[in-house]
């Protein structure tokens, strides 16, 4: 059987409120998601005798390449052995579904190798593995496992991320409110900057107080029309007018912070 190419795009949530916490500790979301199309990893996926994972490119220090790693743990889901070589170029732990978009791309991989579908609950995998296989602009609620497509605009943007590490579980510790109001409603025409100015990121308060340096970010991407973290950190998002301001705008934070991941890329 032949090897399948598949892309895993940074996923980006613009907007993002908590609106309540379950009784087993995992909290109500309600989220406008979209993913980056030109910020992805990328995988080969083959039959194989055994499971086998190879992870290779920028960002492959320190991931796992065993059972801990969710791409594994999705071909174990799927239910055939695959040999998967993963190249990292979005960093981990970082807000923008890293290793859930890994998962997702497994997935879809297997179900074109295999020509059969994945009958099993890509929730159980991660809360962010539902939207990562729809892979398109979307409002993800319950915990994650609810996810419709949403009509929304492409945006260009700047993702900026610091280097911190930012874990999941401590950000969602320091949240100071669990009962936030929901998304407001949906713009008829789709989602637009004016909604998104409107909605919040209600974990970027606690995660600033975990990784102060997301501060900085926020406050380097303050030129833009909209700058917001996303998920629970550290990366953050400006949003300009056109594809060229925001190229600019990635110029010159590089320029600026030569050690932080940045790039500009269409949202959609
Ligand atoms: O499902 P995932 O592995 O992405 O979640 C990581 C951690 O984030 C969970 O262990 C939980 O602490 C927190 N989380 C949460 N509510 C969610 C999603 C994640 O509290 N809806």
């Amino acid at each position: 059987m032949p090897t399948i190419r598949v892309v895993a795009p940074a996923k980006i949530n613009l907007a993002l409120h908590v609106t309540g916490k379950r009784a087993d500790g995992y909290h109500l979301l309600d989220s406008h998601v979209v993913f980056a199309r030109d910020a992805h990893d990328t995988l080969e996926v083959c039959p194989a005798q055994d499971m086998e994972l190879i992870v290779d490119g920028p960002f492959a220090d320190g991931v796992p390449t065993d059972a801990r790693n969710l791409c594994w743990r999705a071909a174990e889901a799927f239910g055939a052995p695959v040999s998967i070589r993963l190249t990292k170029a979005l960093p981990h732990a970082a807000g923008i579904g890293g290793g859930s978009a890994d998962a997702a791309a497994v997935l879809r991989a297997m179900e074109a190798l295999f020509e059969r579908r994945f009958t099993g609950d890509a929730a159980l995998l991660g809360a962010d593995v539902p939207v990562c296989l729809l892979s398109r602009s979307a409002r993800m609620s319950g915990i994650g496992e609810i996810v419709a497509p949403v009509k929304s605009a492409e945006f260009h943007a700047v993702l900026v991320n610091p280097g911190v590490d930012v874990p999941t579980p401590n950000v969602f510790r320091a949240l100071a409110s669990r009962q936030n109001a929901p998304l407001a409603d949906l713009p008829d025409d789709g989602v637009d900057l004016a909604w998104l100015k409107a909605q919040r990121n209600d974990l970027q308060a606690p995660a600033m107080a975990c990784a102060p340096v997301i501060a900085t970010c926020l406050d380097a991407l303050k030129d833009a029309e909209l700058a917001r973290m996303s998920g629970s950190g550290a990366t953050c998002f400006g949003l300009y007018s056109d594809g060229p301001a925001a190229s600019a705008a990635a110029e010159r934070l590089r320029t600026r912070h030569p050690n932080w991941w940045v790039t500009a890329s269409v949202l959609r």
